[in-house]
C-alpha cells in the first residue's frame, strides 16, 4: 500500500515570460516521486521555486514542460 506510486513529477520546467527579455526559468529539471502515505518537505531559499512547484502540483498553474502524474 505504502509502495504505491502516488505523485510523480518528470522533468518539470516552468518559465515565466518577461516582456522584452528572455523567459525567466523558475524551476527546471525537477524529478520527484512520492509514494502514498509518504511525507516530503520541499525546502530552499526564498525564490528557489517552491510555490511555483506546488502551484503546478495543485493544478493552479501549468508547467512549461514535463509531466505531472497523480495516481496514474
Ligand atoms: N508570475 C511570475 N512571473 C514572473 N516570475 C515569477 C512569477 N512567479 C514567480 N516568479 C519567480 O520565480 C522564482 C520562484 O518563485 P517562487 O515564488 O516559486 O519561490 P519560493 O521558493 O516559493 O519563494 P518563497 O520562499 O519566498 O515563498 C522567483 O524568482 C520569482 O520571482
Ligand atoms: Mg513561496
Amino acid at each position: 500500500m505504502g509502495e504505491k506510486k502516488f505523485l510523480y513529477l518528470e522533468n518539470i520546467e516552468k518559465r515565466f515570460p518577461i516582456t522584452g527579455k528572455e523567459d525567466y526559468v523558475a524551476v527546471t529539471n525537477v524529478h520527484l516521486e512520492i509514494k502514498e502515505n509518504e511525507i516530503v518537505s520541499i525546502i530552499g531559499h526564498s525564490g528557489c521555486g517552491k510555490s511555483t512547484l506546488l502551484n503546478m502540483i495543485a493544478g493552479l498553474d501549468r508547467q512549461t514542460s514535463g509531466n505531472i502524474l497523480l495516481t496514474g
